[in-house]
């Protein structure tokens, strides 16, 4: 019998990015959403990390782009991967780097956030990173911050994560170059997953030659297709000639109940096993941003193995969030 099943929504967010991306002489002043960003842009950041990159495997692996500036690290929800590199990626910069621990902040003594942020402001702080279980916190606090100061979103909410779509977009075009001819899965928790949306705005700004999201129906949100991706929710057929596979996390911390009968079956259905991995082109690469659940949506072998380019993602993170942090603040760099 035919289940009749309505696709989830995505909850409505609708910032005005373009409004506030961007100061008054078309300089990138804050970085929140891929959205309202253009593709020559995007090619910008890329391009100014590759020279950071380079930075990253020098003896002295510091550029002065940034010194005297003060970035503040503002994780108001957990993170690995993403608050480190940004750590990195400012001291490398030979900015003077904060890192506020929102668990012990005044925040949870009852401190407004507006009340948070003007103290650290006060302290001359350049930068804010922010990472929010908010959708639109990044934009609440770059409506607020002085004009000297710029905000980069490390990921906010269902909404967006933007500098994790550019690093993999700087991946994907180490490894394979030009764009058009590629096809790109991206496979699993679409629905809960910001990453997942910021990376089908790049994939499409770069002009990727065909954009897949694979999952089950519960998973993928209703209108994806508008964001100009095909929908797959059998693996065998999505996976057939793609050049480039993203995994994604199942996000158990948003989902509700029902969303899936059970994680083996997702595992037998949609995890990524070698067997599956042979139904890609012969020299797909593997990515996944982090962080990875081996036996639920990859396989340790697959995870660990010659196509895998997960840690790499992770060290191409530090140049891509080089350049969003000096393109904001002004400075060019990438080459020095
Ligand atoms: N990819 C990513 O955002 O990982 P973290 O949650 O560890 O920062």
């Amino acid at each position: 019998m035919a289940v009749n099943f309505v696709r989830p929504k995505i909850p409505k967010f609708t910032p005005d990015p373009w409004a506030i991306q961007f100061d008054q002489h078309g300089n990138l002043k804050h970085l929140l959403t891929i959205e309202g960003i253009s593709p020559q842009w995007i090619t910008r950041i890329l391009d100014t990390a590759e020279g950071f990159v380079s930075v990253t495997d020098r003896e002295v692996k510091k550029v002065p782009l940034l010194r005297g500036r003060t970035v503040v690290n503002l994780c108001f929800e957990s993170s690995t991967r993403t608050r480190t590199t940004f750590e990195l990626a400012a001291k490398r910069l030979s900015a003077d780097v904060l890192n506020i621990n929102l668990a012990t902040s005044a925040t949870k003594k009852g401190e407004s956030l507006l009340d948070t942020l003007r103290n650290i402001q006060a302290m001359q702080a350049d930068m804010f990173v922010v990472r929010h279980e908010q959708s639109g916190a990044p934009h609440f606090i770059a409506q607020h911050v002085e004009p000297h100061v710029s905000v980069i979103n490390a990921g906010d909410g269902w909404h967006a994560h933007p500098t994790q779509a550019l690093l993999d977009a700087f991946t994907v075009r180490r490894h394979k170059g030009d764009f058009a001819p590629l096809r790109i899965a991206i496979v699993g928790d679409v629905l809960h997953s910001r990453v997942a949306r910021s990376q089908i705005h790049v994939f499409n700004s770069l002009n990727v030659g065909e954009l897949r999201v694979i999952a089950p129906r519960t998973l993928i949100p209703q209108d994806i297709e508008h964001m100009g991706v095909r929908v797959f929710h059998d693996m065998r057929a999505g996976l057939r000639d793609v050049d480039v596979i993203i995994m994604l996390r199942l996000q158990r911390e948003r989902m509700d109940a029902g969303l899936l009968p059970s994680e083996e079956e997702f595992y037998r259905l949609y995890g990524l096993t070698e067997e599956k991995l042979a139904w890609a082109k012969p020299d797909a690469i593997v990515m996944h941003p982090g962080p990875a659940n081996r036996g639920v949506e990859i396989e340790s072998r697959v995870a660990d193995g010659p196509q895998s380019v997960i840690l790499e993602q992770v060290s191409n993170g530090i140049g891509v969030r080089m350049a969003a942090m000096s393109l904001c603040m002004g400075r060019k760099g990438g080459e020095s």
